[in-house]
This record gives C-alpha cells, structure tokens and sequence, in this order.
C-alpha cells in the first residue's frame, strides 16, 4: 500500500472552539480506522497551531501539523510576519505557493523562493502549489501539490487522469511526491490516489466539516 498525504486546509476559518469540536469529531469519526500508511496534516490558520499541537500531543494521535504561509525573513523587524523557526515549535509543514496567495497577495516566484529557503533552514517540510505544469518549482522541493486553479473552491475538480498526467511531467525533471487539490470530496478522493503517480490530496471546502474529511481520510 503506498503512503499517502491528506492535507486539511483549514484557510481563513475557524476560532478556538471551533477547532476544539473539530478535533473532537474528526478524532471520533476516525476511531478503527486504520490510518498506518497516511500522513494526515492538518495546517490551521497561525494562531491555532498551539491550540492544535496540545489536542494532538494529548490525544497521542499521529496527526501532523502544518502551517499555511511562512516569512520570507529571517527573525527581526518584520510587523505581522511568522518566521520558520517560530513555525517550527509546532509544525513540520508549511504551505508555500497556493494560488490564493500568489493572486491575492501578489506573491511571485522570487519571494516565493525567499520562503522556501527559510523553510528549509527552519527544517519546515514545503508543500510546494503549482497551478499546471508550467509553474516552476524551486530547489529542495520534495512534495508539490498540483492545484489548478479552476477547480479551487469550484465543485469542479479537475480528472484524475489530467492530474496524473501533470504529475507525469513534473516527475521526469525530480522525483517529486505529487498529490492534487482542487476540489477533492469523499466521492472523488479515491480516483485521484489511485492514479500511480498521485500520492495524496490537498483539500479546502470538504476539510472544514469533521465528519466529511473524516470521510475524505477513510476513501483515499
Ligand atoms: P478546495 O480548496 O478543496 O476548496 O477546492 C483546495 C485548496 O485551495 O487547497
């Protein structure tokens, strides 16, 4: 059975007692379920990453963090930034390169660049979004998610067979760990990981309610 990577990606959403309930249904629905070859991340906004590690640490649950953006500097004065090293106290992902970011908030691939490499510094594992093929991916890049923008949010995800075959074209250059998002449900989930070279999914909306990525997480 191949390892597969189940990302929740909770965006702007939710505050504390949410995410406590969240954890405490997502937990309950997984309950016998056997979860041994999948790296379920979750990646909440910043300032409940704290809250998270603590619910993970005293469930003794196997579930992983992630965060959502990171600094492209260094420690310093920077107003409103989160540095990898900060991150790092309580993940061991981040997201770097969703569409949402580089189109909301003009992020291009030189800063993008300049986030990796703190990444890496911090120890910080990159989940690397690409919007097709074209899209460039730095150095020391082991997991890309191919995120097509269309299928963001839409209900309309792209086919596993054209995601496979973005993963194809990306794994010729370095042998990346390929997963898509865009759209991913319980009822589309296994069709994209049953591609060969789709290792997991990436999921916004369907990850928001517990029961429904519970669901995402037992049908990949
Ligand atoms: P979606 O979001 O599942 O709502 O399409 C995916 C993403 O943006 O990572």
């Amino acid at each position: 059975m191949k390892k597969v990577y189940i990302i929740a990606n909770w965006k702007s959403h939710k505050t504390e007692s949410e995410a406590k309930e969240w954890y405490r249904i997502f937990v309950d629905s997984l309950e016998n379920t056997n979860i041994e070859n999948k790296e379920i991340i979750i990646c909440p906004p910043f300032i409940l990453l704290p809250l998270l590690k603590s619910l993970i640490t005293d469930s003794n649950s196997f579930i992983k963090l992630g965060a959502q953006d990171v600094s492209p500097f260094e420690q310093g004065a920077y107003t409103g930034e989160v540095n990898a090293a900060q991150i790092k106290e309580y993940a061991d992902y981040v997201i770097i390169g969703h569409s949402e970011r580089r189109n909301n908030f003009q992020e291009d691939d030189k800063l993008l660049e300049e986030k990796v490499k703190q990444a890496n510094k911090a120890n910080l594992s990159v989940i690397y979004c690409i919007q097709g093929k074209d899209t460039s991916v730095p150095e020391n890049i082991s997991l890309v998610a191919y995120e097509p923008v269309f299928a963001i949010g839409s209900g309309h995800p792209d086919t596993p067979e054209n995601a496979e075959d973005v993963a194809q074209a990306k794994k010729q250059r370095y042998a990346y760990t390929l997963i898509y998002g865009g759209s991913v449900s319980p009822q589309n989930v296994a069709g994209f990981i049953n591609m060969t070279n789709i290792e997991g999914v990436l999921v916004g909306t369907d990850c928001l309610k517990p029961e429904i990525f519970a669901e995402i997480v037992k049908n990949a």
